[in-house]
Order: structure tokens, then sequence, then C-alpha cells
């Protein structure tokens, strides 16, 4: 990556976190392109494994939809993928489905960055499939909307029938905004682990990163750390989906590694 980000940027301090608990090259990250490891990687087609040793770094025009800088160009209607295996892509000038970045927390979807991505709306429930399992340095970005009037989200990052990881906002737990983060084994929930500061919000756009490192998951909200949680599961590499669920229109899903 030519500018402000490296391997080594983006993995400083992972092994004895700072008091954000994020790697400052990826959290907050200026407009430059390829300057947003986890969004900018066109990995809107779940699975699909990245171009080059960086996000972002894929040959020019690999992508025929990805268009002049600017929000989420060729973001095409609904529907008008049939599914995120579609090898073709409409061009630019498919109307955007999606709001313009004034709708955007102002550092999260900068307009000069290359999100001329093949996207959603992605169907929810949604499953993201992680073939190989999850490993250290993988990071995960959802990019959706939460709709009006919701009552909750949720991420599970599943091993079988086990829930390794759950990640959930309720917007309305006794008139609360809570997120809950627990883990189901054996068809048991855990303890749960609660985090009161709450990033989402009704009718608004969010991203979600999930970075995974040796000990833990980190999550980050627009941006910002958020949570961190200690794996439970501890065989990473039996963590084969992530389940996208809840009261959100749901952009796009895709995993890379730093
Ligand atoms: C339960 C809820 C589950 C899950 C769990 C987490 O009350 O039904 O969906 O959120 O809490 O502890």
């Amino acid at each position: 990556m030519a500018d402000g980000f490296s391997l080594n940027d983006a993995l400083a301090g992972s092994g004895k976190p700072n008091p954000q608990g994020w790697p400052g090259s990826w959290g907050n990250q200026p407009a430059g392109a390829g300057g947003y490891p986890g969004a900018a990687y066109p990995g809107a087609y779940p699975g699909q494994g990245p171009p080059g040793p960086y996000p972002g770094q894929g040959p020019p025009g690999a992508y025929p939809g990805q268009g002049p800088p600017g929000p989420y160009p060729g973001q095409g209607p609904p529907g008008a993928y049939p599914g995120p295996t579609a090898p073709a892509y409409p061009g630019p000038t498919a109307p955007s489905a999606y709001p313009g970045p004034g709708a955007y927390p102002p550092p999260a979807y900068p307009a000069a960055s290359p999100y001329g991505i093949p996207s959603g709306p992605l169907n929810v429930p949604y499953d993201l499939p992680f073939p190989g399992g999850i490993m250290p340095r993988m990071l995960i970005t959802i990019l959706g909307t939460v709709k009006p009037n919701a009552n909750r989200l949720a991420l599970d990052f599943k091993r079988g029938n086990d829930v390794a990881f759950h990640f959930n906002p309720r917007f309305n737990e006794n008139n609360t905004r809570v997120i809950v983060c627990n883990s189901k084994l054996n068809n048991n929930w855990g303890k749960e682990e609660r985090q009161m500061f709450f990033p989402f919000e009704s009718g608004k756009p969010f991203k979600i990163q999930v970075l995974v490192e040796p000990d833990l998951f980190k999550v980050a909200v627009n941006d910002a750390h958020l949570l961190q949680y200690n794996h439970r599961v501890k065989n990473l590499g039996e963590i084969s989906t992530l389940a996208i669920s809840g009261d959100i229109t749901l952009t796009s899903a895709s995993h890379t590694m730093l």
C-alpha cells in the first residue's frame, strides 16, 4: 500500500493493545485510495480471496463495475444481482440504491475511496462462509443500514450449531440499548458480556469490523473500537460461518487478511 498503510502499521499494537484496542492504521483512515482496508477490498463476493496482499490492490479494471471515485459507484438496484457469485455487474450508471455519503458517519465512507464494489443488498439472514475457518489477522467487514424502529441485529460466528461469538445489539431491552455478547455451546448460552456504549441508530448506515486476533475478537463500529471478546471456542479453524441476522438491510459482507 503506497501511503499510510502497511502490514506493520496495521498490526502494530495488536499483540499489546493500545488503550483504544485498535491498530491505529486501520481504525480511522483518511480518504486515500486503498487506505481503508476493510471496506476497500472488493470482497462483496463472499469467500472470494483477495486479489493481492492488501485489500483494494486488485488489478485495474478487474472489477467491471468499479467506476470513478464516488459513493458506491455502479451499485445497482435491488435484485440486479442474481447472487453473490454473479459474474456480471452493471456499470457505474446503474441507479444507486445506496444513500449518499452524507448519510454516513463522516469517517466511515470517504467519497474518494474505491467503493465501486459489487454488493447488495443481500438477503438477511445471510451466511458468510469461511471455508478454512477463521484465523488471526482475518478482518471481517459488514456494511448495512439499520431498519427504522429496529429491535435487534446479530452476528453469529458459528462452529456447526455452536455459536463461538454472538454479537447482539438490542435496541430496546427494557427501554435500554445494549450490546450483548455470548457463546452458545451444546445449545446452552454461557455468561453474557454486556456493553452499554451503543453506536447503532435506527435508520442509519453502519460499518462493523471484526478483527480476529489470537486470543480475542476485536470489534469496531463506524471506525471506532467498540469491544473485544475473548475466544471461548479456541479452535478457530472450526468457525466456518458468520450468520448475519436482524433488523437491517445488508449491503455487503466480506473478509480479508491484514
Ligand atoms: C438470549 C436470547 C438469544 C441470545 C442470548 C445471548 O436471551 O434469546 O438470542 O441473544 O440471550 O445471551
